[in-house]
């Protein structure tokens, strides 16, 4: 699993991106603090223990550092930023049924955003993962050396 970088002040308009999954009834927003047991739920039936552990980590903060689509009072997909470590991407996911709309592509910009607002020149995409997803949605490239980075001697 590599780490990926990303040049935030290269990024493309986001406002397409965002036009086309919100054309689908689907709201991109913010998690807020209320939801947080929700959006661990969410990630302990599509994904892993660990992502519940960093999702509550994300929902722990102010502002909340994790944005989530939804559908109908459903959770379709999350993104965290700034939880794995500083500047971190990730982690982030769509329910399998979701896939394919745009969901991802629109959370992690929104992601990639908020943390070029909080003054970050560059981001990283930590413990990729698709890598062709990154390249080609944001132009992510390779970090070299960053194979386990810091994902080495994990705890159960
Ligand atoms: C990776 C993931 C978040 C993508 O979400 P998604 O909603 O299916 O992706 P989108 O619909 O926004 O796709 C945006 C673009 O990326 C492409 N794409 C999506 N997944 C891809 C993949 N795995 N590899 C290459 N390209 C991919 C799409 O074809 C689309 O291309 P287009 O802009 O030309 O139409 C989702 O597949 C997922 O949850 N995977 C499992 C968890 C995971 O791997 N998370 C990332 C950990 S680093």
């Amino acid at each position: 699993m590599i780490d990926m970088l990303v040049r935030l002040y290269d990024l493309p308009e986001s406002g397409e991106i965002y036009r086309k999954v919100e054309e689908q009834g689907i709201v991109l927003r913010r998690a807020r603090a209320f939801e947080k047991h929700t959006v661990e739920d969410f990630a302990r039936t599509h994904f892993s223990p660990k992502w519940v552990s960093e999702v509550g980590v994300a929902l722990s903060r102010q502002p909340i550092a994790c944005f989530i689509a939804t559908k109908d009072k459903a959770v379709l997909g999350f993104a965290c930023y700034d939880t794995t470590a500083r500047g971190f991407f990730g982690p982030t996911g769509v329910s399998e049924a979701a896939r394919g709309t745009g969901i991802g592509k629109a959370l992690l910009f929104k992601s990639l955003e908020a943390l070029r607002e909080q003054g970050y020149a560059y981001a990283f995409i930590g413990g990729v993962g698709p890598r062709e997803f990154y390249e080609k949605a944001c132009g992510a490239i390779e970090v070299p050396g960053s194979d386990p980075g810091i994902y080495g001697d994990i705890l159960p």
